[in-house]
């Protein structure tokens, strides 16, 4: 009996070892056989027996570790042709970067079998001849860099076709003839400089600057020249205006003009003075580069979740330039462009208190997220010094600047639509995180600024399952106090049932578009939740309401309902406060006819209980002061 057991323990424990290190054993091989037949100067840890996706020097894996999608070998030595049907056979490699090496011989051909390409990296190596006729076989390549190398033959016509093409750097090669007339609208970088073209620049690339050009025997002749006053000075195209004109423009309305420019050097002083701009850290890492870097030896490793197109390592990162987007009660987050033109959100979190275990578990719960009202995590990234979070970047920014953004601000005010949205979508989103592990996972963290809008215009939860793993710090406590419950006194405890009262929070924040905690002049606080019900108390009901949504008709029947469960979900007692599942469908119903797309399926509870909110001054006058 007991020998059994253990056997049985062993071999389940064996399946388990082998199901936690899968690996991609034909792209390792592919990589070992490339690896035996070329010279290389500086040594690989690339060792049959190890993992390639958690060791191996210069390899990053997709999410679950079945196939290689990055090859980066930079300054390795390696001498040689690249050995033909070797890098090749890795049909999923998304990244290849053989940077300063001395590879010589021509240009690896049979890389045309890699249709997932997007960036090739040849820089500062020995390549010679001619280019591969046909570049649209690479039809998602978007970053091509093939500079300081001794290829020669004409620019292949067939990079026009690449649709996705960002960047094409060609410089510093013997490329000869005339420069093909690559209408690629994507192109953004260009540099075909120090080579031996001729001709004229094509009107497709007259846009970039003629550096991108010089050193090559292309003809005198710029493409568009400039127009030539009678005494011989270029005149620029923009400024039609002649000089008299000008100057009787500038009599006439100076006074005028005297006094715009003081309005506005007013106005710009005054804003500057009212609103911090987020300050743009050029590189947000580049300053503590080297404390990662040192770090970042053989530690950690950027793990992506399924779905995600995106490839890059913390080096990638690294070197991405990066703005400070906002500073959350868990940590920094950086908006971070990454090498091939893609945008992110990284959030840096700081004060983590739990191991690398429960990092990742929660990592994976919320990683394997997928609906259209979560924003979905990425990639993340653990180490003993620096944590990531990798989310999609929003253009159009939070909730929370949506709602307080000045009137008169460039932002469009919110009217009474989007904010029905964006309460639909919230809730959804925040009752399918609670369906999932279990039942058990929680948000934890809701708030304005955790909310964003999805494609469709719907609100969309971000942040999520943080607030367990992290120990809170004194100043964000304020911050959240307002959403947070009364019975949480500690964010790592929070249940279900907070979440659905920061939800009220939000319901009410939306209505009334005030803050859910603000000063009032003096040192006075108000908390939201307790000034509406103080409000409503009074029946002065309509003066809850934001300003802004008093210009809409026939709405107010639709604020009071928002009103009423917004109160619901924040009662004071946790076990008066509706399921989240409820809440949808009371959100839902605030307008009959649903302003969206579809029902929400996944959310409704087989036997629902019907939810009748009690009317709005019995649930004012129910919870005691809160
Ligand atoms: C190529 O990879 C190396 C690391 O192996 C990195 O230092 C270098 O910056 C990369 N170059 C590009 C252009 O990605
Ligand atoms: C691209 O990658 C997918 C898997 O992600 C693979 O099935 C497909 O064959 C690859 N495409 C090419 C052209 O190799
Ligand atoms: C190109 O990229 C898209 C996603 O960006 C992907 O769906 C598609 O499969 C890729 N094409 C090839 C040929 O790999
Ligand atoms: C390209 O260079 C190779 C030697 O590296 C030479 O044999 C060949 O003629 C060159 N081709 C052109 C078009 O210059
Ligand atoms: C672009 O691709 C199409 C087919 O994929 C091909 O017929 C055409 O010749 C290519 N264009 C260039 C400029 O190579
Ligand atoms: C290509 O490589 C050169 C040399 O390293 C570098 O200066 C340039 O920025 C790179 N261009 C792109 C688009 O990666
Ligand atoms: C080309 O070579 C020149 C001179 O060696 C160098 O200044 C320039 O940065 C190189 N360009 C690229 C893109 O590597
Ligand atoms: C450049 O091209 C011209 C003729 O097109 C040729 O005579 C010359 O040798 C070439 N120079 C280099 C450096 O390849």
């Amino acid at each position: 009996m007991g020998i059994k057991f253990i056997f049985l323990a062993i071999f389940f424990c064996g399946i388990l070892f082998w199901l936690a290190r899968t690996e991609p054993i034909e792209d390792k091989q592919a990589l070992l056989d490339f690896l035996n037949n070329i010279h290389h100067s500086r040594p690989l840890n690339w060792d049959v027996r190890t993992s390639a996706c958690n060791l191996w020097v210069g390899v990053t894996c997709n999410h679950d570790n079945s196939r290689i999608i990055a090859v980066r070998l930079s300054g390795f030595g390696f001498r040689g042709s690249v050995p033909s049907n070797t890098l090749s056979r890795l049909s999923t490699l998304q990244i290849l970067n053989l940077t300063s090496n001395s590879f010589g011989g021509p240009f690896p051909s049979d890389l045309s079998k890699l249709g997932n390409l997007t960036s090739i990296y040849l820089q500062f190596n020995g390549f010679q001849g001619p280019l591969p006729q046909d570049f649209s076989v690479w039809k998602n390549l978007s970053v091509i860099n093939l500079s300081d190398n001794e290829f020669n033959g004409s620019i292949p016509s067939s990079l026009s076709n690449l649709t996705h093409l960002k960047a094409l750097n060609l410089a510093n090669n013997s490329f000869s003839g005339e420069i093909p007339d690559l209408n690629v609208p994507s192109l953004q970088l260009l540099d075909l400089s120090n080579n031996n073209l001729t001709g004229n620049v094509p009107k497709s690339l007259a846009r970039f600057p003629t550096s991108a050009f010089s050193g090559n025997q292309l003809e005198p002749e710029v493409s568009s020249p400039p127009v030539v006053t009678p005494n011989g000075e270029p005149k620029k195209k923009s400024s039609k205006l002649g000089e008299p004109a000008l100057l009787g423009i500038i009599i006439g309305g100076s006074s005028l003009g005297f006094i715009l420019i003081a309005v506005l050097l007013f106005l710009c002083y005054s804003k500057k003075k009212a609103i911090p701009k987020p300050s743009k850290e050029e590189g947000f890492i580049k300053k503590e580069k080297k404390t990662i870097l040192e770090s970042h030896e053989g530690d950690g490793r950027v793990v992506f979740f399924e779905g995600c197109n995106l490839a890059f390592d913390l080096e990638d990162l690294l070197r991405a330039s990066a703005e400070v987007l906002g500073k959350g009660s868990f940590g920094i987050t950086y908006k971070a462009a990454l090498e091939d033109a893609i945008t992110v959100a990284v959030k840096r979190l700081k004060d983590v208190n739990v191991g690398r275990r429960e990092f990742e578990l929660q990592m994976e719960a919320v990683g394997s997220i997928r609906h259209e009202n979560v924003a979905p995590l990425r990639a993340y990234y653990y180490s003993k010094d620096e944590k990531l979070m990798v989310y999609d970047y929003y253009v159009q920014g939070n909730v929370s600047a949506m709602v307080h953004a000045k009137r008169g601000e460039k932002r469009a005010h919110l009217d009474w639509e989007s904010r029905l949205r964006i309460a639909i979508g919230a809730a959804r989103g925040i009752a399918h995180i609670h369906t999932r592990t279990c039942g058990k996972l929680v948000h934890g963290n809701i708030k304005a600024s955790n909310i964003f809008l999805n494609s469709q215009q719907y609100g969309c939860v971000s942040d999520l399952g943080l607030a367990t793993l992290i120990t809170p710090t004194a100043p964000s406590v304020m911050r959240t106090a307002g959403y947070r419950a009364p019975e949480v006194t500690d964010s790592r405890k929070a249940s279900q049932a907070s979440d659905v009262y920061s939800f009220g929070v939000l319901l009410l924040e939306l209505l009334t578009g005030k803050s859910p905690v603000h000063a009032t002049g003096g040192d006075e606080v108000i908390h939201l939740v307790r000034w509406v019900h103080s409000v409503v108390r009074e029946e002065w009901t309509a003066e809850v309401f934001d300003v802004e949504l008093l210009r809409y008709p026939n709405i107010e029947e639709e604020m009071v309902e928002m009103l009423r469960i917004g109160m619901a979900c924040a009662a004071r007692m946790l076990e008066q406060r509706p399921k989240m599942t409820d809440v949808v469908k009371m959100v839902e119903d605030i307008r009959k006819v649903d302003t969206g797309n579809r029902p929400s399926t996944e959310t409704k509870t087989e036997e629902s209980t019907p939810s009748v909110t009690p009317p709005l001054t019995e649930i004012a006058s129910s919870s005691i002061q809160q």
